[in-house]
């Protein structure tokens, strides 16, 4: 069985570029085949291009309302071998129901913080802000609730004296390129499913989400 993944992005793309690199090194046993961005200019698909991987522009701008914006994705995403997984890596679209009902049990996001704690932006100054000690990051199942489905997984980072954001957001960045290529090597290879949005671990309902520390 092939165990095809597309990847949705709207910026660098370092995050699809760490799952790729494992696909090749052999760690994740996967390919990336497709790689879709919102943004006609993001600096992934260059990445992506110079390295094979079939890339599609899906511009946002170009649709009068997010449902038929949805739509074109979906026709996007499904114009090929349907993806086993589909992976948001810093795709920055709020997403439809429809969408994500779609991609049920296979559309996983993730953000840069521990969530529940700090979901939408600006996560990192948010954590300084709050004088938190941790912060980190989390790979869920993407449903209807913006950054409010099922958690897989997160990756902990402490917060050192004097961070600021850039470092910060460093720390937590190399924590996310370890913790998403994990979790996919999981969700494609049986260990990890989503049944009535409850994750399962080796079959067993989890009773809580699996955790990394990375110091
Ligand atoms: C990452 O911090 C990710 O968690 C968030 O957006 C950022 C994307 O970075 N959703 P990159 O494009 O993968 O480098």
């Amino acid at each position: 069985m092939s165990h095809d993944i597309t990847v949705l992005i709207s910026g660098r793309g370092s995050n699809m570029q760490a799952i790729h690199r494992a696909c090749e090194n052999g760690t994740l046993q996967a390919k990336v085949t497709h790689v879709i961005s919102n943004v006609t200019n993001a600096g992934g698909l260059e990445y992506a291009r110079h390295h094979g991987i079939n890339t599609t522009v899906v511009n946002h701008k170009e649709y009068s309302n997010r449902e038929a914006f949805d739509q074109a994705l979906i026709e996007a995403i499904d114009c090929s071998t349907p993806a086993q997984l589909v992976l948001l890596a810093g795709f920055m679209r709020r997403l439809t129901v429809e969408f994500t009902q779609h991609y049920q049990h296979r559309l996983l996001n993730i953000h840069p913080s521990l969530l529940p704690r700090h979901p939408g932006l600006n996560t990192h100054a948010r954590a300084i802000e709050a004088s938190d000690r941790w912060h980190g990051c989390t790979v869920h199942y993407v449903n209807e609730a913006l950054d409010g489905g099922p958690v897989i997984a997160r990756a902990v980072v402490p917060i050192k004296n004097g961070d600021n954001v850039d470092s910060l957001s460093a720390r937590v960045l190399a924590a996310e390129h370890k913790l998403y290529p994990t979790v996919v090597q999981m969700c494609l290879h049986g260990t990890v499913a989503c049944q009535d949005s409850h994750v399962k671990v080796n079959d067993k309902a989890a009773l809580n989400p699996l955790l990394y520390y990375y110091h």
